[in-house]
């Protein structure tokens, strides 16, 4: 594909996702396809797709051909691919986290395919490498980390390695910049595994490769400040994972949820779940930093292009939106609030009848099945001490108070199909 085809078939693609956020709202949120929907249609499609090619190899210039092709394939998408997908993007989507993209994120991501970065040391794009650094220490200043964990930090520890040229820059980086540092997982499950690989070598180098069955790795559901007094006695790595919220504390009304951070080790946070850079974009600041890969630019034109204030604006409105949905649970007696609300999820259930937990879990089993498979909103469920919870999870860029007081409504007439009005 030449310059011109680009630029035609790009147009094309743009007008296209363009179109999808203008009819997002009315598209069924959660995919209502049966398994297998999409293997079906490529069986048949294939050899007709060659077929096609074939043709208009015959019949079109070069830029009417991949015009042509590029409006089969956009048909396609239309006929095949979305209704097999389920749209994060959507404002009626409620469930699991958000997990959102936004213009900015999505320019960057294009301009990153478009060059084609491939950043895996930092010779491959210098460029690109530096600019996770920096990224990464906007991001960690408006997270207000302390200084050990930016690559501006004061710490004047150089550690030596081998000869190669990019140990030869992480030295004098380390010289110049401090040890700590930010780099960029594809997923926090991949942040914690990298930092249980980094605490491995660093315990097993005090206490003898030998020793390595005897490691063990401490983790909470409700992490409480025993385990960090713990890790500090023990000199033990002790890592902050704050994947969903840590967003929220770019809002110095919520920066004390991290509070102690200075005490950890590690800390990471993803910026593809609630600060609108597309999936997959995990933030990992250390204090001792292993070498950058990059993946930063669509990050970088998130916080150009919102700035702080309009990502606390974001986030804010976010959370007022679940105080709002609280307050609505709260208002009907047949729900309750389960657990206190702190970001923007409302953790509630529809309150079992006779303290039945059973009849109470089916009861909300049944409930979201009803919701989700109506298409007009996803939530998703939890299970807290062996009772059945749904979760209103509120994140999506689109969404505003009428989506929610619309996903209310139907919440609140499938309860009362199920058991009648209050
Ligand atoms: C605290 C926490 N850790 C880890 C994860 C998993 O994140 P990822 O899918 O990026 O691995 C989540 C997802 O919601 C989370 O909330």
């Amino acid at each position: 594909m030449d310059a011109e085809q680009l630029r035609e078939c790009g147009h094309k693609m743009v007008d296209f996702i363009a179109d999808y956020y203008k009819t997002i709202e009315t598209i069924p949120v959660l995919s209502q396809v049966e398994v297998a929907h999409l293997l079906n249609f490529i069986f048949f499609s294939f050899f007709f797709t060659l077929v096609v090619a074939e043709c208009a190899i015959l019949c079109f210039t070069d830029v009417s051909l991949s015009h042509f092709l590029v409006f089969c394939l956009i048909a396609d998408v239309k006929a095949k691919i979305l209704p097999g997908v389920t749209h994060w993007q959507s404002p009626n989507y409620f469930a699991y986290y958000p997990s959102n993209s936004s213009i900015a994120g999505f320019l960057g991501e294009m301009l990153s395919a478009g060059v084609n970065i491939v950043g895996f040391s930092w010779i491959t794009s210098p460029a690109a490498t530096e600019l996770e650094m920096i990224v990464l220490d906007w991001l960690g200043k408006m997270l207000k980390l302390p200084e050990d964990f930016l690559s501006s930090g004061n710490h004047l520890d150089v550690r030596l390695g081998s000869n190669s040229c990019d140990k030869v820059l992480q030295r004098i980086w380390y010289y110049v910049l401090g040890q700590g540092g930010g780099v960029i997982q594809g997923t926090a499950s991949e942040a914690v595994l990298v930092v249980l690989l980094a605490a491995r070598d660093k315990v097993l180098g005090r206490v003898g490769k030998n020793s390595l069955e005897k490691l063990v790795v401490y983790a909470s559901d409700q992490t409480h400040s025993a385990l960090q007094k713990a890790c500090q006695k023990n000199g033990i790595w002790f890592h902050v994972d704050a994947a969903y919220a840590g967003s929220a504390c770019i809002c110095p009304e919520y920066r004390h949820y991290l509070d102690g951070v200075e005490e950890a080790d590690s800390f990471n946070m993803n910026a593809h779940k609630w600060l609108l850079t597309n999936f997959d974009c995990s933030a990992l600041w250390v204090k001792v930093r292993v070498f950058p890969v990059s993946i930063s630019l669509k990050l970088w034109m998130v916080l150009r292009l919102y700035g702080l204030e309009n990502l606390q604006c974001y986030i804010r409105n976010h959370i007022n939106l679940a105080k709002y949905f609280e307050g609505l649970v709260a208002g009907d007696s047949r729900f309750e609030v389960v657990s206190p609300r702190i970001f923007s999820l409302v953790c509630f259930r529809l309150l079992p009848p006779d303290d039945n937990e059973d009849v109470g879990n089916k009861l909300n089993h049944d409930l979201l099945d009803a919701v989700n498979s109506s298409g007009r909103a996803f939530i998703s469920h939890t299970v807290l001490s062996g009772k059945y919870i749904l979760r209103f999870a509120i994140g999506a860029p689109l969404t505003e108070e009428r989506h929610v007081a619309a996903a209310w409504k139907i919440l609140q007439d499938e309860a009362s199909a199920l058991i009648g009005v209050p």
